[in-house]
């Protein structure tokens, strides 16, 4: 009977300390597995703002970086074709105005020269320049932007390898 009692208290004793143990064991290792979870998280997080930061700032000089020239070097006209979509309501290719003048030959044709086409007033005043490749894309780009005043009511094409790929389809429709 003594004996019982002692071993239950003895195993009790076991047990409880055990147990202390385990939970101990338990909170400390979530604890620091948190504590380093967390620190870990933050500081890749951090490393990864910083990252994300610097790439977009490359990432943004790069999208200026590359030329339109180096752009329209490996531009794909069949592509430039689907992107004139855009512009085949009001623009035909075949010789005949519609609501903005026709563009057959539109890359390096001189600009507002359509004779009997009815230009804005700020086309008409870039008479004496040229539809070059680098000019048609910077007006498709944002024409508001690069003719204020135009009639050409196009919101613009946003995409640099758009209007790469526009230009290279005008160029290939004499
Ligand atoms: C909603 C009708 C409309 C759409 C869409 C449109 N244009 Fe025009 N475009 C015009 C009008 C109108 C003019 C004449 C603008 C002026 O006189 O200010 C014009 C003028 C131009 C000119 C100058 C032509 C010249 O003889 O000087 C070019 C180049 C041109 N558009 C290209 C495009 C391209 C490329 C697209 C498609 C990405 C496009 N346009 C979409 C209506 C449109």
């Amino acid at each position: 009977m003594f004996d019982t009692m002692t071993m239950t208290k003895a195993v009790g004793a076991v047990c409880g300390s055990l147990l202390v143990f385990l939970l101990a064991g338990w909170a400390a290792s979530s604890l620091y597995t948190v504590g380093h979870g967390g620190h870990g998280g933050e500081e890749l997080a951090q490393a990864y703002t910083i990252d994300t930061g610097e790439a977009e700032g490359a990432t943004e000089v790069a999208e200026e970086g590359p030329d339109f020239a180096t752009l329209l070097a490996s531009a794909d006209a069949s592509a430039g074709e689907g992107v004139f979509r855009k512009c085949s309501a009001c623009h035909k290719m075949d010789g005949t105005d519609g609501v903005g003048p026709h563009l057959n030959g539109i890359v390096d044709r001189a600009k507002a020269s359509v004779a009997g086409y009815s230009y804005s007033e700020v086309l008409a005043g870039m008479a004496s320049d040229a539809w070059t490749a680098e000019n048609i894309a910077a007006f498709v780009e944002n024409p508001k932007k690069y003719a204020p005043g135009t009639k050409m009511a196009f919101a613009g094409l946003p995409k640099a390898e758009d209007r790469a790929n526009l230009v290279a389809y005008l160029a290939s429709v004499p």
